[in-house]
């Protein structure tokens, strides 16, 4: 066990291998819009000009290509699911250039890891011309993301001269809570009170024109479900007791999945009762939307290979890509119809003239 962990290291040292994107995007650009929407609630994909991102290390894009010489505990930005801008990438931001080429915010290539531990980041360690409007940080919980990163989202978006702030529609996606959760390993509760989404009030408050995607998450025993089989995971998973370690215990992990598990059900709870307040005060240039896509995968539906090599527990460039076209397809679908079991096999919904970004 040790020999093959200690092979995978060399592997992580020399190795360099080609990255293989199998971009299957088919949906082909609609006409310009003859009229910019007036409010959130008739937004179309041609209309967003701007893309954001707020997450932890999967929005960061950490490890996605696996073992991969230096660059294993890269964050691969440029490939982000919900706001990677490298080209031909299949990402959120990859759809919407089919229809507003020169969209702006996207973030770009990879660079060595940016950190937050327990609720300090490293400061100001983001690099403004790769990480563009992608505010996520390895590591950070909701808190973090309603302190570090919403400044630094803040910050860049204003000093942005190529943004009209007012009139500009923007597009915000969150996916975090990954390491609130993984709190629950330390027998602590994770916290789910009325200030953990303080970041949409002050994004609703300074950022005009937004629609927020809040994406729901899948119970985290999936991980250990799907990883558990292969040695080199399982020691991993035993050896870097970091991330969410509890799910992997070899004694009590049945116990600790369950307990991560129900906090996740009211994490997703939370995020939809947070959409739904907002739904009831009705803005005219804000909404948040929560995107259940991802959240009833499952072991069965979930393929190996979208974890990273490196750790058996971040996504891997098919894992984002994945990622990206169900949450994409949540956006493009009205709320009573929205697929929530991961249905990375669905063929892309193609916006036509009249699709929105459904509000309802
Ligand atoms: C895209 O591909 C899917 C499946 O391969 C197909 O069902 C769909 O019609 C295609 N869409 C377009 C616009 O070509
Ligand atoms: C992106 O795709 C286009 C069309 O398939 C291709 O011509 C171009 O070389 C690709 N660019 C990169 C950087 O891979
Ligand atoms: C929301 O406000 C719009 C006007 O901006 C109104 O037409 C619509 O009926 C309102 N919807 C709800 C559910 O209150
Ligand atoms: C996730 O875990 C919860 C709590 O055990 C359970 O009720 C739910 O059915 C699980 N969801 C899936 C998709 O397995």
């Amino acid at each position: 066990m040790m020999k093959k962990l200690l092979f995978s290291f060399l592997l992580f040292l020399y190795s360099s291998g080609v990255p293989v994107f199998c971009s299957d995007f088919n949906c082909t650009s609609l006409p310009p819009l003859s009229r910019q929407a007036g409010t959130v609630h008739e937004l179309r994909p041609q209309d967003i000009k701007v893309v954001m991102a707020f997450g932890d290390s999967i929005t960061a894009g950490f490890s996605m290509k696996g073992i991969h010489g230096l660059d294993t505990i890269y964050e691969y930005r440029g490939l982000s699911w919900s706001i990677g801008g490298d080209p031909n990438a299949t990402t959120i931001p990859g759809f919407l250039k089919t229809y507003t080429p020169d969209l702006i915010g996207a973030s770009l290539k990879s660079h060595i890891l940016e950190f937050c531990y327990g609720d300090a980041c490293i400061p100001d360690q983001h690099r403004p011309s790769e990480d563009v409007f992608n505010a996520a940080q390895t590591g950070a919980m909701l808190s973090n993301v309603n302190k570090e990163e919403y400044k630094y989202l803040y910050e860049q978006v204003s000093k942005n001269s190529k943004i009209d702030m007012k009139n500009d529609w923007k597009l915000l996606t969150i996916l975090a809570g990954f390491n609130d959760l993984c709190l629950g390993c330390s027998g602590k509760v994770p916290i789910l009170t009325p200030d953990d989404f303080e970041s949409l009030e002050k994004v609703r408050a300074n950022i005009p024109r937004v629609f927020v995607n809040v994406v729901e998450i899948f119970n985290l025993s999936l991980v250990y479900e799907k990883t558990k089989d292969s040695d080199y995971c399982l020691t991993f998973h035993r050896l870097f007791a970091i991330e969410c370690f509890c799910l992997f215990d070899p004694d009590d992990g049945a116990k600790w999945r369950q307990i991560v598990d129900d906090h996740v059900v009211q994490y997703n709870e939370r995020i939809r009762k947070v959409a739904d307040d907002y739904k009831q005060k009705n803005y005219t240039e804000f909404a948040v939307i929560a995107q259940p896509g991802l959240r009833d995968g499952t072991a069965a539906n979930v393929p190996f290979d979208f974890f990273s090599t490196f750790d058996c527990f971040h996504p891997s460039v098919k894992g984002h890509e994945a990622f990206a076209k169900v949450v994409w397809n949540n956006m493009l679908t009205p709320a009573a119809k929205k697929s929530t079991t991961f249905d990375h096999e669905a063929p892309y919904i193609c916006p036509t003239s009249d699709t929105l970004l459904y509000t309802y």
